[in-house]
Protein backbone atom coordinates (compact mmCIF):
# COMPACT_ATOMS: atom_id res chain seq x y z
CA UNK A 1 0.00 0.00 0.00
CA UNK A 2 3.06 2.30 0.65
CA UNK A 3 4.54 1.38 -2.67
CA UNK A 4 0.96 2.18 -4.14
CA UNK A 5 1.17 5.62 -2.53
CA UNK A 6 4.49 6.50 -2.70
CA UNK A 7 4.34 5.69 -6.74
CA UNK A 8 0.90 7.89 -7.19
CA UNK A 9 3.20 10.15 -5.77
CA UNK A 10 5.73 10.47 -7.97
CA UNK A 11 3.80 10.51 -11.13
CA UNK A 12 2.16 12.84 -9.53
CA UNK A 13 5.42 15.19 -9.06
CA UNK A 14 6.24 14.40 -12.90
CA UNK A 15 3.56 15.49 -13.87
CA UNK A 16 3.26 18.61 -12.63
CA UNK A 17 7.10 19.45 -13.53
CA UNK A 18 5.95 18.21 -17.05
CA UNK A 19 3.11 20.77 -17.12
CA UNK A 20 5.10 23.61 -15.42
CA UNK A 21 7.75 23.06 -18.05
CA UNK A 22 5.48 23.55 -20.90
CA UNK A 23 3.86 26.13 -19.75
CA UNK A 24 7.34 27.69 -19.43
CA UNK A 25 8.19 26.90 -22.98
CA UNK A 26 5.34 29.12 -24.07
CA UNK A 27 7.33 32.33 -23.36
CA UNK A 28 9.79 32.32 -26.46
CA UNK A 29 9.07 35.32 -27.18
CA UNK A 30 12.58 37.19 -27.11
CA UNK A 31 12.03 41.31 -27.98
CA UNK A 32 15.16 41.02 -29.90
CA UNK A 33 13.51 39.63 -33.30
CA UNK A 34 12.05 42.89 -33.15
CA UNK A 35 12.85 46.02 -34.73
CA UNK A 36 12.24 48.20 -32.35
CA UNK A 37 12.96 51.67 -34.59
CA UNK A 38 9.96 51.37 -36.19
CA UNK A 39 8.11 50.28 -32.72
CA UNK A 40 8.70 53.26 -31.10
CA UNK A 41 8.70 56.13 -34.21
CA UNK A 42 5.31 55.32 -35.66
CA UNK A 43 1.77 55.02 -34.33
CA UNK A 44 0.33 51.59 -35.34
CA UNK A 45 -3.32 51.14 -36.67
CA UNK A 46 -4.98 47.83 -35.69
CA UNK A 47 -7.04 48.20 -38.71
CA UNK A 48 -4.76 49.44 -41.35
CA UNK A 49 -1.37 47.43 -39.84
CA UNK A 50 -2.61 44.47 -37.76
CA UNK A 51 -5.85 43.60 -39.36
CA UNK A 52 -3.89 43.14 -42.76
CA UNK A 53 -1.60 40.57 -41.15
CA UNK A 54 -4.60 37.55 -40.24
CA UNK A 55 -5.05 36.81 -44.06
CA UNK A 56 -2.32 35.04 -43.32
CA UNK A 57 -4.19 33.12 -40.73
CA UNK A 58 -7.87 32.84 -41.68
CA UNK A 59 -7.17 29.95 -43.90
CA UNK A 60 -7.67 27.83 -40.95
CA UNK A 61 -8.57 30.31 -37.70
CA UNK A 62 -11.81 32.05 -39.70
CA UNK A 63 -14.54 29.74 -37.81
CA UNK A 64 -13.97 27.29 -34.97
CA UNK A 65 -10.13 27.47 -34.49
CA UNK A 66 -10.02 30.35 -31.93
CA UNK A 67 -9.31 33.00 -32.25
CA UNK A 68 -11.46 33.48 -35.01
CA UNK A 69 -9.23 36.63 -36.78
CA UNK A 70 -11.92 36.73 -39.90
CA UNK A 71 -15.45 38.24 -38.38
CA UNK A 72 -14.35 40.51 -35.69
CA UNK A 73 -10.54 39.69 -34.88
CA UNK A 74 -9.99 42.87 -32.46
CA UNK A 75 -12.66 41.65 -30.04
CA UNK A 76 -11.65 37.65 -30.88
CA UNK A 77 -8.04 39.11 -29.53
CA UNK A 78 -8.53 41.32 -26.93
CA UNK A 79 -9.04 40.63 -23.69
CA UNK A 80 -8.24 36.82 -24.47
CA UNK A 81 -5.15 36.93 -26.22
CA UNK A 82 -4.02 40.31 -25.79
CA UNK A 83 -4.59 43.44 -22.84
CA UNK A 84 -3.93 47.14 -22.68
CA UNK A 85 -2.06 46.03 -19.79
CA UNK A 86 0.80 43.96 -21.89
CA UNK A 87 1.64 47.62 -22.98
CA UNK A 88 3.73 47.61 -19.96
CA UNK A 89 5.75 43.80 -21.31
CA UNK A 90 4.73 43.14 -25.08
CA UNK A 91 7.00 40.07 -25.07
CA UNK A 92 5.23 38.59 -22.06
CA UNK A 93 1.56 38.58 -24.17
CA UNK A 94 -0.03 35.54 -24.74
CA UNK A 95 -0.68 36.52 -28.55
CA UNK A 96 2.88 37.38 -29.21
CA UNK A 97 4.38 34.15 -27.50
CA UNK A 98 1.81 31.97 -29.55
CA UNK A 99 3.65 33.02 -33.01
CA UNK A 100 6.51 32.02 -31.30
CA UNK A 101 6.07 28.79 -30.31
CA UNK A 102 8.03 26.38 -32.30
CA UNK A 103 4.57 24.42 -32.89
CA UNK A 104 3.92 25.96 -36.56
CA UNK A 105 3.40 29.32 -36.05
CA UNK A 106 6.77 30.28 -35.73
CA UNK A 107 7.28 30.94 -39.03
CA UNK A 108 4.04 32.20 -40.34
CA UNK A 109 5.05 35.76 -39.14
CA UNK A 110 8.22 37.52 -40.59
CA UNK A 111 10.47 39.88 -38.41
CA UNK A 112 8.57 42.88 -39.89
CA UNK A 113 4.96 41.68 -38.91
CA UNK A 114 5.81 40.64 -35.51
CA UNK A 115 7.33 44.15 -34.50
CA UNK A 116 4.11 45.36 -35.97
CA UNK A 117 2.41 43.49 -33.18
CA UNK A 118 4.93 44.30 -31.04
CA UNK A 119 4.46 47.78 -31.13
CA UNK A 120 0.38 47.54 -31.61
CA UNK A 121 0.86 45.84 -27.84
CA UNK A 122 2.75 48.23 -26.55
CA UNK A 123 0.88 51.43 -27.69
CA UNK A 124 -1.51 50.12 -25.86
CA UNK A 125 -3.65 47.11 -27.91
CA UNK A 126 -6.11 49.51 -29.34
CA UNK A 127 -9.24 49.78 -31.65
CA UNK A 128 -7.69 52.25 -33.75
C1 LIG B 1 -2.56 25.91 -40.90
C2 LIG B 1 -3.49 26.38 -39.90
C3 LIG B 1 -3.15 27.59 -39.09
C4 LIG B 1 -2.70 28.83 -39.51
C5 LIG B 1 -2.44 29.29 -40.93
C6 LIG B 1 -2.57 29.64 -38.32
N1 LIG B 1 -2.94 28.92 -37.21
FE1 LIG B 1 -3.06 29.62 -35.30
N2 LIG B 1 -3.61 27.79 -34.66
C7 LIG B 1 -3.87 26.69 -35.46
C8 LIG B 1 -4.25 25.57 -34.63
C9 LIG B 1 -4.62 24.17 -35.12
C10 LIG B 1 -4.22 26.04 -33.29
C11 LIG B 1 -4.53 25.24 -32.01
C12 LIG B 1 -3.31 25.01 -31.21
C13 LIG B 1 -2.24 24.25 -31.94
O1 LIG B 1 -2.51 23.15 -32.42
O2 LIG B 1 -1.11 24.78 -32.06
C14 LIG B 1 -3.83 27.43 -33.35
C15 LIG B 1 -3.69 28.25 -32.25
C16 LIG B 1 -3.53 29.61 -32.30
C17 LIG B 1 -3.62 30.49 -31.18
C18 LIG B 1 -3.94 30.06 -29.74
C19 LIG B 1 -5.36 29.59 -29.64
C20 LIG B 1 -5.71 28.99 -28.28
O3 LIG B 1 -6.42 29.64 -27.51
O4 LIG B 1 -5.30 27.87 -28.02
C21 LIG B 1 -3.42 31.76 -31.63
C22 LIG B 1 -3.45 33.05 -30.82
C23 LIG B 1 -3.17 31.65 -33.06
N3 LIG B 1 -3.25 30.34 -33.43
C24 LIG B 1 -2.91 32.73 -33.88
C25 LIG B 1 -2.61 32.61 -35.24
C26 LIG B 1 -2.26 33.74 -36.08
C27 LIG B 1 -2.21 35.19 -35.64
C28 LIG B 1 -2.02 33.23 -37.32
C29 LIG B 1 -1.57 33.96 -38.54
C30 LIG B 1 -0.37 34.72 -38.48
C31 LIG B 1 -2.24 31.80 -37.25
N4 LIG B 1 -2.59 31.47 -35.97
C32 LIG B 1 -2.15 30.94 -38.33
C33 LIG B 1 -3.77 26.64 -36.83
C34 LIG B 1 -3.31 27.67 -37.63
Amino acid sequence: MRRIKLLFGLLLAGFAVMVLSTRCEKVTFKEDVIDTTTVDTVVISFSADIKPIFSKCTSCHGGAQNPNLKTDPYNALVPAYVTPADSINPAGSIFLNWLETDGGHKPRTTTAEKSLIFGWIKQGAKNN
